[in-house]
């Protein structure tokens, strides 16, 4: 038997749903707003726990938990996998889950139909794609279906080689003015929220005042109305390079390796399992037990 499901109510302190209206809201009265990426059952319930307004079921799931060198072969199966858990461990969250690379680019079509499966078969309440240009027109699509849309300007990871790497955009003055023109283009069609990637900060600052729709940055400095990380990122749950705008916020990949090595170290010295970790039998059953053992053993033919 493995890890029977929990339940743990009682820290959750209830609130309000979060809404595309009270995120607009939120960003009307001044108030930042906290998203996190999330890719499994536990992780969403922590996220609910903390009080988080926004889980973003990120592609990211690609190389955090998949294993995979970039976000670009995760399937519309596996990301829908990983959102329906996250729904279950949402309550008052706002859930924004990502289409993956190929599902929404080639035509309107595929934009709405890979979205209205988020939305069916994992309870998004918005979706996320990325990129302006002929993305406006996928957005304006799904917008138009009934469901809302967040865009990503910026580093956008599924077209990375387009772009020439895992690098900072809008760095050029032509590539920040592109880069203010497609943000208002995916406003213009209706896109709920906006998230800018690694951007530089006054490029985020210049555009802030020209948008109405929250723009949530990550590695776009401080001006932006909300902040997302990743959520390996934010835990320190992976070892290696951390992009320059990842604060890490626990050290969690050590105390991992801590805990298991010590747990291995136990069971080999027989230290694990102690007395307290064992199921009893009264002292009447084991000898009745015993009994029954005993005579299997002397029978005839035993
Ligand atoms: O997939 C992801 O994690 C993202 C965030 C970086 C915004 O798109």
């Amino acid at each position: 038997m493995s890890a029977s499901p929990r339940t743990s109510d009682a820290t959750v302190v209830d609130r309000a749903p979060v809404t595309v209206t009270s995120l607009l809201e939120q960003k009307r009265q001044g108030r930042k707003i906290a998203m996190v990426t999330a890719y499994d059952h536990p992780s969403a319930v922590v996220a609910e726990q903390a009080g988080v307004e926004m889980v973003l079921v990120g592609d990211s799931a690609a190389t955090t938990v998949l294993g995979l060198d970039s976000t670009v072969p995760v399937t519309m199966d596996e990301m829908l996998m990983l959102s329906r858990a996250v729904r279950r461990g949402l309550k008052a969250t706002f859930m924004i889950c990502d289409l993956p690379f190929g599902a929404y680019e080639a035509s309107d079509l595929d934009a709405v139909r890979s979205a209205q499966r988020f939305v069916k078969e994992a309870g998004a309440q918005a979706v996320k794609l990325e990129g302006g240009d002929l993305m406006v027109d996928r957005a304006r699509a799904i917008v138009r279906a009934g469901i809302p849309v967040v865009g990503h300007l910026g580093l956008t990871p599924q077209t990375a080689n387009a772009l020439g790497g895992l690098r900072a955009q809008g760095k050029s003055a032509e590539q920040a003015v592109r880069m203010v023109q497609d943000a208002l283009a995916l406003q213009e069609a209706g896109c709920c929220a906006l998230v800018l990637e690694a951007i530089p900060a006054a490029v985020a600052e210049e555009l802030m005042p020209l948008l109405e729709i929250p723009v949530i940055g990550i590695g776009a400095g401080a001006s932006t109305d909300g902040q997302v990380l990743v959520w390996h990122d934010l835990l320190g749950l992976l070892e290696g390079h951390t992009a320059k705008f990842v604060k890490p916020y626990a050290a969690l990949h050590g105390e991992m390796v801590a805990a298991v090595r010590t747990y291995a170290d136990e069971v080999r010295e027989g230290v694990f399992p102690a007395r307290e970790h064992t199921y009893v039998i009264a002292a009447d059953e084991l000898g009745r037990f015993q009994g029954a053992l005993a005579q299997l053993h002397d029978a005839p033919g035993a």
